[in-house]
């Protein structure tokens, strides 16, 4: 059963047979959706998504290309929303210079500040970085502690930076890229990478793989994915997805409860939550 990590199913893309859609992944062997949000509006989406759907899961959090709509009053709605079960990760957070939507010591901030958020709340981060490799490095490692986990999504950097990552203990996302006939640089990270920390993921709508190139993405094309980083490791592609699925499993903890996310309005649970310090 394939675990799809990062995937955009609330994009407008998606709107003429999302339902269709998704009970087509349920059958096609798509166990678990982490639906990934970007903006205010996109995260409330994402928790719709989490509501209608009990194999969707959620990430909430605002893009590079969008933290000029972050204040302290928005901010702290996305705090609250972190706290929904549903939620598994604060994302997607980073850096982009490719777009380069925001001024970077304000994308530098909201990074911080949504890092310290993951870190506050002892869920894992999805570090979204284009184009802004030495910076997105120095922000991750500035915050690095024990209790801050997280994956590096569509990977896009060399083998040396995400050996650095891996160092840390991160997760690496590798997507549909993987399968381009060009895409170098990222077969040679796949090589070097331990099975053990990769997670798959679509990215979808966007970066579809090999035979669907240029068409809408979507879970269904996972198996793609899985087939080009089973060939790069000389593994079949079931023994892929089969320790892809336990990793994300383990960063994302779907399967423990979260001691921090409970029943706010219980007062009994709200001393719990004030005395606890992580996932465990
Ligand atoms: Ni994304």
């Amino acid at each position: 059963m394939i675990f799809e990590s990062h995937a955009h199913y609330d994009d407008a893309a998606f709107d003429e047979d999302r339902e269709e859609l998704l009970a087509q992944c349920q059958e096609q062997g798509i166990e678990t959706i982490i639906n990934v949000s970007a903006s205010l509006a996109s995260a409330a989406s994402t928790l719709a998504l989490t509501e209608r759907y009990p194999f969707v899961y959620g990430a909430v959090g605002i893009h590079p290309d969008e933290v000029g709509e972050l204040d302290e009053k928005s901010f702290s709605w996305l705090r609250d929303q972190c706290l929904r079960p549903k939620v598994a990760a604060v994302g997607e957070i980073g850096l982009d210079y490719y777009w380069d939507k925001e001024k970077h010591e304000l994308q530098k901030y909201w990074f911080r500040r949504q890092m310290d958020l993951a870190k506050e709340l002892g869920l894992p981060m999805i570090v979204h970085s284009r184009e802004a490799a030495a910076d997105t490095l120095e922000e991750v490692r500035k915050a690095h502690s024990s209790g801050l986990r997280g994956v590096i999504h569509c990977f896009s950097y060399g083998p040396e930076l995400a050996k650095e990552y891996l160092d840390m203990g991160y997760y690496i996302g590798i997507g549909g890229v993987v399968t381009f006939k060009n895409a170098k640089k990222l077969k040679e990270v796949v090589k070097m990478l331990p099975l053990e920390r990769i997670l798959l993921e679509t990215d979808c709508p966007y970066l579809a793989p090999e035979p669907n190139r240029g068409k809408r993405n979507s879970s269904l094309n996972l198996p793609y994915v899985a087939e080009a980083v089973g060939q790069l490791k000389g593994i079949e592609a079931e023994e892929v997805i089969r320790v892809t699925n336990a990793n994300a499993k383990a960063l994302y903890f779907l399967n423990k409860p979260c001691p921090l996310r409970v029943n706010k309005a219980d007062p009994a649970s709200k001393k719990k939550r004030d005395g606890a310090r992580g996932h465990f």
